[in-house]
């Protein structure tokens, strides 16, 4: 039985199945109508979240399958007390698979180590979120046609967003891909991310403007300044609005640069950039659809002919 706890738990063959898979999907959906038929996926999600549980649900309602779950730890026995590891234990008697959000970091990955059941890391605090990792590998693969050779400016809250962090770490076996980290310097990417660039001989910069950077970037992945996760009010006011990305920045872009951003976005990216036909953030959300289905499908071991 297998998990996914970190996008590195698959392969580069691995992964490249699985979009191979999702390719499929996207281009015979019908073909996937019933291949989860009498399959309950649980959706455990202790942190709020839109994006990814309607996905996962979405994903497994297009495969014939259904789904049970919480999307609010106050409405579950987590608050009478109850330990993520008995949680699973339970779910694993009433689910096939189970996608997990929890706010402490690695909380996923001790329910994975008591589930009788794959489980699936939907995001655990500031740590990791592989599914968002396989979206937006998906997506650029999808938009771009490839995956390697190509410069990625990441740009915002590079501290604590997650999915900063797993796309670095999937990215980095790919070859010829350049790092360009904006952000400003409160909210710079962690060392241990740097140092693991510095140790595999990977280029990246890291700088506080926007603008000067535009005309060399392939790909900019903008990401919302993480509220949530700031230690006083005061100093996410400050940095809220640090960048945004508007029809003047996007004019020093090349012509066939993507905007990709894991959503929800909140001032980050002006509503003007949407008609842009660079704007891949909402067509990522389409691919995440595709990449679940396909990971549901890999994990329950389902072959559809
Ligand atoms: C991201 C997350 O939860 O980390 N959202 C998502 O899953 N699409 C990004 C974010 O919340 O900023």
């Amino acid at each position: 039985m297998r998990h996914l706890m970190n996008p590195l738990d698959f392969s580069v063959e691995e992964l490249e199945r699985l979009f191979n898979l999702a390719d499929d999907i996207e281009a015979n959906m019908d073909k996937y109508a019933h291949a989860c038929q009498g399959k309950k996926l649980a959706t455990c999600f202790y942190e709020p979240s839109t994006r990814t549980r309607l996905s996962f649900e979405a994903a497994m309602l297009n495969l014939g399958g259904s789904v049970i779950g919480f999307s609010d730890a106050s409405s579950s026995s987590v608050s009478k007390g109850e330990s993520v590891s008995d949680t699973i234990r339970v779910i694993s008697c009433f689910a096939d698979i189970c996608a997990m959000r929890h706010h402490k970091e690695g909380a996923p990955m001790v329910a994975a180590s008591k589930s009788s059941i794959p489980v699936i890391n939907a995001g655990d605090g500031g740590h990791q979120h592989p599914t968002q990792t396989l979206t937006d590998l998906l997506t650029i693969r999808s938009l771009k046609g490839r995956l390697d050779h190509f410069t990625i400016g990441l740009c915002g809250d590079l501290k604590f967003g997650r999915t900063a962090h797993s796309l670095v770490n999937a990215l980095v076996r790919y070859e010829g891909i350049r790092f360009i980290f904006i952000s400003p310097r409160e909210l710079m990417i962690p060392d241990y991310i740097t140092d693991m660039l510095k140790e595999k001989n990977i280029p990246y910069e890291e700088v506080i403007r926007l603008d000067d950077i535009m005309p060399k970037l392939d790909l900019l992945y903008m990401t919302r300044v993480q509220k949530e996760r700031f230690f006083n009010e005061e100093d996410y006011v400050r940095l809220k609005d640090f960048y945004i990305l508007d029809a003047a920045k996007m004019r020093l872009a090349a012509p066939d640069m993507l905007v990709l951003h894991p959503l929800p976005r909140v001032n980050e990216i002006s509503v003007e950039v949407d008609n842009d036909p660079r704007a891949a953030y909402f067509k990522q959300v389409q691919y995440g659809v595709y990449v679940r289905m396909a990971l549901i499908l890999t994990l329950l071991n389902i072959t559809v002919d």
